[in-house]
């Protein structure tokens, strides 16, 4: 049986063992899909571990840019995203580094959600792995403006700047702007302690900005709360991103793509 799995510290909480077993089931292919907890201390090791007879992994929380630094050869969105969530044994035994992330975000949002970012005023806000992972799939897709806010403003100038030959991007601190944007993209981890990135609710304008969390939960999160609150024309949770993102790691294992609506619809 080909062997893949998710690699994280913590990973009892993964839902990826169960997307994959669906998207396996769905395609017919033969193969098992395993949560591993690496500890925290040897992330490299328990990589090498797997990779003896392994063919592909996901890596998680908190060892993504290890996983960046670990791998042979790395696709162009794992270079300059600095992160590797995704990590194929290619035929020569060498292991390729790609980042999902940002392709299952614009995928989520342009095809699940119906929202072309063609042309959009976007606010990004958090500048950690997460939102560093998604700039050039979202610059790719042709945006107005794409202002990165970050509670720690220069970690949003320095990530800015990493993609200005890439298209119309700038940052910012939290309270510097108030002009309402199109869509609002939450890449903090604030929500996962009940909390909320310090913006103004002026940049939502009541019955037309799409604001969309990375964080998923059962309930709402506090940040998709706030912004219905405030008039938000849809808020939106990342579980499709996570579904999304995980489409794309088995597309590049397997060679086929699965239909990611009906897994969706099963987690949901
Ligand atoms: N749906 C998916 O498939 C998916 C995929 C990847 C990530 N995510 C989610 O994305 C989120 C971010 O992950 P990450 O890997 O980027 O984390 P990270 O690298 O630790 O970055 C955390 C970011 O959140 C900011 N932050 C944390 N607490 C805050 C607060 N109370 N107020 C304002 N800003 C705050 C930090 O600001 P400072 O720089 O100022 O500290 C930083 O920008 C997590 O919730 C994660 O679960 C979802």
């Amino acid at each position: 049986m080909d062997r893949y799995a998710v690699i994280g510290n913590p990973i009892s909480h993964s839902k990826s063992p169960q997307i994959h077993a669906q998207f396996a089931a769905q395609t017919g292919q033969a193969m098992s899909y395993e949560a591993l907890l690496a500890p925290l201390d040897d992330f490299a090791g328990s990589l090498r571990e797997f990779f003896v007879g392994g063919l592909g992994v996901n890596v998680t929380v908190p060892f993504k840019e290890q996983a960046w630094a670990l791998v042979d050869e790395r696709t162009p969105a794992a270079e300059r995203a600095g992160a590797v969530n995704t990590i194929k044994r290619l035929a020569d035994g060498r292991l390729l580094g790609d980042n999902t992330d940002g392709k299952g975000l614009v995928r989520d949002i342009q095809i699940n959600h119906g929202l072309a970012l063609k042309g959009l005023r976007i606010l990004l806000v958090g500048a950690g792995g997460a939102a560093r992972g998604v700039i050039q799939p979202i610059l790719d897709a042709a945006p107005e403006q794409l202002c990165v806010v970050n509670r720690t403003v220069a970690k949003a100038e320095q990530l800015a700047a990493l993609f200005v030959d890439q298209g119309p991007i700038s940052a910012a601190g939290f309270d510097w702007i108030e002009e309402p944007v199109d869509l609002i993209i939450n890449a903090t981890s604030a929500s996962l302690a009940g909390e909320l990135p310090a913006i103004s609710p002026k940049l939502i304008q009541p019955g037309h900005t799409v604001c969309y969390d990375m964080m998923y939960a059962k309930e709402p999160t506090t940040f998709n709360r706030w912004a219905a609150e405030h008039g938000a024309a849809r808020c939106i949770d990342g579980l499709g991103m996570l579904v999304e993102q995980a489409a794309e790691a088995f597309q590049l294992w397997r060679g086929v793509r699965p239909d990611t609506g009906p897994v969706l619809a099963a987690l949901r």
